[in-house]
């Protein structure tokens, strides 16, 4: 074997793609926009008043008026969407949700203002009891003599009094978070014998049980009085083919759209369901990845605008079509001045 001779120059030089902000531009294989992007925001009763979320640094249950000023905002930032959580007044919050399905209640309030102000957003609001439960639960908690249970099709008969009242409210998307089997083909029957075939579901499909929700349920108020866990119905996060098991129910139910969440710590997920359906797949970067995150940039370790755009660039780049993410409005902002 003669001795190992080098080639007198490199037979590639994969760096001249990257020698330029220009040349990087051209070549770049996705592209992060606003129009990517779906902001979760939480509402309080009130006026002129945000509470900040203590466990979410930047972060504000806002009252309906100050929520519609920032929905203004939104838009001119070219956000197409925003998801919005409403905090309960715990006095309101009963074992049968009712709450949930009163046309009065916040969450309705807050999209009629939202529809009348600002009517080129899109409006998603979340279906599951949790926000309205006194039991903490996505579903109706009944007393066995093993414990507790979540019991599913008693929970869907609420479930689809709540799509109907989101969608008498003006709900454009609505998205089943509860995990209950067969949910989507109850909402999507609801939703076409009242006359709103034009509302979209985008379904939770893979929702794993996760600790990564911690803040958002101080953030409406309904972890304090969680019994339990959410094992019995969200997914184990051991699982991925039952993830497709899943997103392929919620299509043959009914779903136009479908989300895997947690986001980061489930990118195989993403990319797995972004490339066996083809659907738009949206990834909800939760809020314990926003508050690890924001944790990192407020005590300086992490580049706050950086930080951010690259964690969201991941998700297009596994294939998603979009992200909830709570830090939309701040990214919105930075490409906008790019
Ligand atoms: C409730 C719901 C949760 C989130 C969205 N809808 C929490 C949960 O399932 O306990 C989590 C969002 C986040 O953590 O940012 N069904």
């Amino acid at each position: 074997m003669p001795p190992f001779q080098p080639a007198p120059f490199p037979a590639a030089r994969p760096r001249r793609l990257r020698r330029t902000a220009w040349m990087r531009r051209l070549v770049a294989e996705t592209v992060l926009t606003p129009a990517d992007l779906i902001w979760p925001c939480f509402v309080i009763d009130g006026d002129d008043r945000a509470e900040p979320v203590e466990t979410m640094p930047g972060v504000s249950r806002l009252t309906i008026d100050r929520l519609v000023a920032e929905a203004e905002r939104a838009r001119d930032l070219g956000i197409p969407a925003i998801a919005i959580f409403p905090y309960t007044d715990p006095s309101a919050k009963t074992p049968e949700a009712e709450e949930a399905w009163n046309p009065e209640n916040l969450v309705c309030r807050a999209t009629r203002a939202v529809k009348a102000a600002v009517p080129e957003i899109g409006v998603m609001l979340d279906v599951a009891l949790d926000p309205y439960n006194s039991d903490g639960h996505d579903g109706i908690v009944r007393e066995t003599a093993q414990g507790i249970e979540i019991v599913n099709d008693e929970t869907l008969i609420a479930l689809e009094r709540q799509t109907l009242c989101q969608a008498e409210a003006g709900a454009d998307i609505l998205g089943p978070s509860d995990m209950m089997d067969g949910r989507v083909t109850v909402m999507r029957r609801a939703l076409e014998e009242h006359e709103f075939p034009h509302v979209a579901i985008m379904s939770y499909a893979a929702k794993y049980a996760s600790c990564f929700y911690g803040p958002f349920r101080d953030a409406v108020g309904s972890g304090g009085a969680l019994r339990g866990d959410k094992k019995t119905y969200q997914m184990d996060p051991a699982n991925a083919e039952e993830a497709l098991r899943e997103v392929a129910a919620d299509l043959s139910e009914g779903a136009d759209m479908v989300m895997v969440k947690p986001g980061l710590p489930y990118l195989d997920i993403c990319q797995r369901v972004a490339s066996e359906f083809s659907v738009p797949t949206f990834a909800y970067q939760v809020s314990g990845e926003y508050a690890m995150l924001k944790g990192a940039m407020e005590s300086g370790w992490l580049d706050p605008k950086l930080g951010a755009v690259e964690s969201l660039m991941a998700f297009k780049r596994a294939g998603c079509s979009g992200i909830l993410t709570y830090f939309a409005l701040e990214v919105a902002e930075t490409l906008s001045r790019n």
